[in-house]
């Protein structure tokens, strides 16, 4: 089976709260994995269905790269399989010999992150999960359950396929749907994480409201997201691109940052990290072919961006909700 959302929505039908809910999530999730939403649906499930035979023998999701250990038929074939679902940008992941090295080193981010959490039996969403790699890092960390939701089909697919190699009964799941799924007053999770999404989008404000929706009252926000320095209540809004990126919109000092979140019922706001983005963490590979961080800086001054901004600088915040 390529997805199991099935025992998910089982799950959140199972309880008259989130029936309805559950019902919507399932229409849309549905609807966007129809051939006509995406003409290149079929050439990612062909190679889903493509990956040949294998036996794993053991899993390591604690690992920097996510790994699976044990016996294939054909490694070349398999790596040719997988790098049909390019660009692969979140990872790295070790799947037998094959090297799955990522765009980005996410174990770094995670590195910086982790230390602040206690997931232990948590039941946690990841709004804007790329194909999942944190979730199996939550799961290794003793989460119970992850949630990811993430629009992009390919990273969808590329969970699916992740999904055959590191546990297919594992309660990990990716829903092709966005954050505007999020209804009033959901309030089903422990802990909601939400890393590289605000920058995205229009309405930062209504993102970070969704966000406290789907968090039970007490539960945790981990919001990661581009900032720029400064004391003062300010945002750089991009004339146009920031660092080649068209999707870029408000970049807040962390002191607007927490005013925002106190703004959308979030308290006891703690900074875990501010780290600037590097070239040694974001990169093109094999696996991710087109221009990377690297091509997006001031060749002459990577202090700043091509288009004359501040270079990518990345906090890390937690708060609580309510
Ligand atoms: C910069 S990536 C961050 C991925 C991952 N969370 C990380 O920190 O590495 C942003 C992700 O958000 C997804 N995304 C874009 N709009 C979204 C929305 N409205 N709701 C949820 N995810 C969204 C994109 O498809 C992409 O995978």
């Amino acid at each position: 089976m390529m997805f199991n959302w099935e025992e998910l929505f089982d799950d959140l039908k199972a309880s008259p709260r989130t029936r309805s809910w559950c019902e919507e999530l399932e229409k849309e999730s549905l609807e966007a994995f129809q051939p006509d939403n995406n003409g290149n649906l079929a050439r990612w499930q062909a190679a889903f269905h493509a990956l040949g035979e294998f036996q794993v023998e053991q899993v390591s999701l604690s690992a920097d790269a996510v790994t699976c250990k044990g016996e294939v038929n054909d490694s070349k074939e398999l790596k040719k399989t997988l790098l049909q679902l390019k660009p692969w940008r979140k990872g790295p992941f070790q799947l037998f010999d094959i090297f799955i090295d990522t765009e980005w080193r996410s174990n770094l981010k995670w590195d910086r992150l982790s230390p602040h959490l206690e997931l232990s039996d948590k039941d946690v969403l990841d709004v804007g999960c790329g194909n999942g790699y944190y979730g199996w890092r939550m799961l290794g960390a003793g989460a119970r359950r992850v949630v990811g939701l993430d629009p992009y089909l390919l990273y969808v697919m590329q969970f699916a396929v992740l999904r055959r190699f590191f546990g297919e009964e594992l309660r990990h799941y990716v829903l092709p749907v966005g954050d505007t799924i999020i209804c009033p007053n959901l309030r089903l999770f422990d802990i909601v994480f939400s890393m590289g999404v605000l920058y995205h989008r229009r309405s930062p404000i209504e993102h970070l409201q969704s966000l406290g929706h789907a968090l039970k009252l007490g539960g945790e926000l981990v919001l990661e997201t581009l900032i720029i320095e400064g004391e003062n209540h300010e945002v750089l809004l991009p004339v146009d691109r920031y660092a080649q990126m068209k999707n870029v919109w408000f970049l807040p000092t962390l002191a607007l940052l927490e005013r925002m979140l106190e703004r959308c019922g979030f308290s006891d706001v703690r900074v875990l990290d501010v780290s600037p983005t590097t070239v040694e963490e974001q990169r093109s590979t094999e696996w991710m072919t087109f221009e990377s961080l690297p091509d997006f800086l001031d060749p002459k001054d990577h202090t700043k961006t091509v288009e004359g901004y501040p270079a990518p600088l990345r906090a890390v915040v937690k708060a609580r909700k309510g």
